[in-house]
């Protein structure tokens, strides 16, 4: 079993998975020695903080070893992926890979004999989206009937917000004037309207009335952050997207927690004043990332 994004899991795996994450936050020490011996391969073509430190700290703490690989230092850069994957994956128990291609990483999925986890690539970042699961269940208590409103540029988070919300009975409203067309996956958006959870407008403020958690995310993806050749994009996005920043005057009627998947670009898709407020649950659904990350690797490696 890999998880490359949630096709493949019911409702109920999923709503396990998330069930297991707030166990495992709860009883740390039952889980100690549960992944003796074993050892997962992070390999990163992209910049991260939390997926590389959840994971390598979760399988710390269970007893097991990870392995930080740049791809740039190894000879995935040179060869075949398929290739190279079937040696890796003959080394190690599990793989998560941050990559830049989804196509990529089901080559690798292909190759391997196993468990993949995708750490994000240009399309879903599901480990993410266990992790927001898990605080809003914390947070309500239960997950159906929740609503969640997505404001930003639809990008991988957003499809796998969609996905997730819409098979645990979360309503999901996304107000995305932007579409990164890389992340496009229209059989996941058919799917999840056809469950009726799933709407998507402009109207920002009356999205945000009823909404439970109102969550946010980066207006340009990390490879292209820093990148001279996207700057004038950047500044296109920043004009178009500023109307749809999360601030205290689009919240004035709302109660709705808030949400980011960090890193956070503050000014820009949210204000310093927010980040800050009391019904910013970002750093703790930021921390969440670590009990999620080990109930994904103990579900991968068949623990339960
Ligand atoms: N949210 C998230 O995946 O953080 P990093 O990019 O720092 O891993």
């Amino acid at each position: 079993m890999h998880l490359i994004n949630f096709k493949n899991l019911t409702g109920q795996q999923l709503a396990g998975i998330i069930d297991k994450a707030i166990e495992v936050k709860q009883n740390p020490e039952k889980y100690r020695m549960d992944l003796d011996d074993k050892s997962l391969a992070m390999i990163f073509q992209k910049t991260s903080t939390r997926t590389r430190i959840s994971f390598e700290v979760a399988m710390t703490q269970l007893g097991g070893h990870a392995l930080y690989i740049d791809w740039r230092t190894t000879n995935f850069t040179m060869a075949d992926i398929y290739d190279e994957m079937k040696y890796l994956s003959r080394n190690v128990d599990c793989v998560m890979a941050r990559l830049k291609k989804n196509a990529d990483l089901q080559i690798m999925a292909k190759a391997s004999r196993v468990p993949i986890v995708n750490g994000c690539d240009e399309k879903y970042h599901p480990s993410q989206v266990i992790a927001d699961l898990m605080i809003m269940k914390e947070k309500k208590g239960k997950l159906k009937g929740v609503k969640l409103v997505y404001i930003g540029v639809h990008n991988n988070v957003c499809n796998s917000l969609i996905e997730g919300c819409t098979k645990l009975g979360v309503k999901i409203t996304t107000v995305t004037p932007i579409f990164n067309e890389l992340s496009r996956d229209e059989e996941l958006l058919e799917d999840a309207r056809k469950t009726g959870l799933y709407e998507t407008t402009l109207n920002v403020r009356q999205a945000v009335g009823d909404a439970d958690f109102v969550y946010t995310d980066t207006w340009v993806d990390m490879e292209f952050f820093t990148d001279p050749k996207y700057a004038t994009e950047k500044e296109k996005r920043d004009k178009l997207m500023m109307p749809y920043q999360i601030n205290k005057e689009l919240l004035k009627e709302s109660d709705a927690y808030v949400m980011h998947d960090m890193p956070i670009h503050r000014g820009y898709e949210i204000s310093r004043d927010v980040i800050e407020s009391l019904k910013s649950i970002i750093y703790e659904q930021s921390e969440n990332r670590l009990y999620s990350a080990k109930a994904i690797i103990l579900k991968l490696l068949g623990k339960y």
